[in-house]
């Protein structure tokens, strides 16, 4: 059975994620941060996924966890900080960890190349 990691679980994208997931019998395991809400942790749980809490910027608190999986996916949401530097150590930890797949979010933008303008969102996760 195919053992995929979920970064993001919490939210509407990561949620959608999960549920395709389990639907195809793939083991799903998330990533909540430490400070996530417990009603969506619930959520998850009631979903029957297992989760771990970990600080998604520290690379030696994600390797353990993610060590033997197929593939991490990331729907992380946020701004410079978490798209770039957040998923950084997501990617890195993977690496570490002999993951051969990483999917982020936001997967098929290269923002830097946008006209400012064109996107809200990616012009504040530029600037
Ligand atoms: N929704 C769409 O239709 C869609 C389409 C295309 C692309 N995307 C992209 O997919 C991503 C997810 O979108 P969404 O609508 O699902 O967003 P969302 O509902 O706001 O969910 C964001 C998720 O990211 C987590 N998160 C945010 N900052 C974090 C951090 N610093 N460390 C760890 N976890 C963090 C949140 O965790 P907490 O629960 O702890 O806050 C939550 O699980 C975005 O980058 C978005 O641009 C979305």
């Amino acid at each position: 059975m195919k053992h995929i990691v979920v970064a993001g679980a919490t939210g509407n994208l990561g949620g959608k994620i999960i549920d395709a997931l389990l639907v195809k019998g793939v083991q799903v395991t998330a990533i909540v941060r430490k400070q996530t809400n417990t009603d969506k942790i619930s959520l998850l749980k009631d979903k029957g996924v297992v989760f771990h809490q970990a600080d998604l910027n520290n690379t030696s608190e994600l390797v353990p966890i993610l060590k033997g999986a197929h593939c991490v996916v990331s729907a992380l949401a946020g701004l410079r900080d978490t798209i770039i530097d957040t998923q950084k150590c997501l990617l890195d930890a993977a690496v570490e960890a002999g993951v051969k797949r990483f999917i982020p979010s936001d997967f098929s933008i290269d923002f830097t190349n946008l006209v400012e303008g064109q996107n809200r969102n990616l012009d504040l996760r530029r600037n």
